[in-house]
């Protein structure tokens, strides 16, 4: 998945298409993080001034959500790989060492649904099944 560069005229278009949901903070939140990778400060603010609502309670639901990064990427490919029950069983524990000692921008993320065929890993919205290091280079 390639992001766009942060532009706050961009940011506006994709908050004000959700302004008729139902709960549009987090998913104009979320939508934010897909366009551009993180959530910018700024749209924050954004979000916060278009459905009328505080400051701090757009950033209560960003801070909730661990998945909502507020800054990019170093690299602009993060890989996440399952830390949950089913993937420690498995080994994800070591998969997440070598990853990081082979350079990898890693993030541990909790059970991606596909505990079956753990360790489970994504990257962007690509799902990896069986992960070895081999896989996420
Ligand atoms: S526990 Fe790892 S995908 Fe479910």
């Amino acid at each position: 998945m390639s992001y766009s560069k942060w532009d706050l005229a961009i940011a506006e278009d994709v908050i004000a298409s959700f302004r008729d949901e139902p709960g549009p903070v987090l998913i104009a939140l979320q939508a934010i993080q897909n366009k551009f990778g993180y959530v910018d400060d700024a749209a924050i603010d954004l979000i916060a001034e278009t459905f009328n609502v505080s400051r701090a309670e757009v950033f209560g639901t960003f801070s909730y959500y661990h998945d909502l990064k507020s800054s990019p990427s170093k690299t602009g490919r993060t890989v996440k790989i399952c830390a949950a029950e089913a993937c420690q069983a498995v080994g994800c524990e070591s998969l997440i060492d070598a990853a990081i000692k082979a350079g990898l921008e890693v993030e541990k993320g909790y059970c991606f649904g596909n505990c079956a065929l753990g360790p489970a890993a994504m990257i962007g919205d690509q799902l990896i099944g069986r992960a070895t290091l081999e896989k996420l280079k």
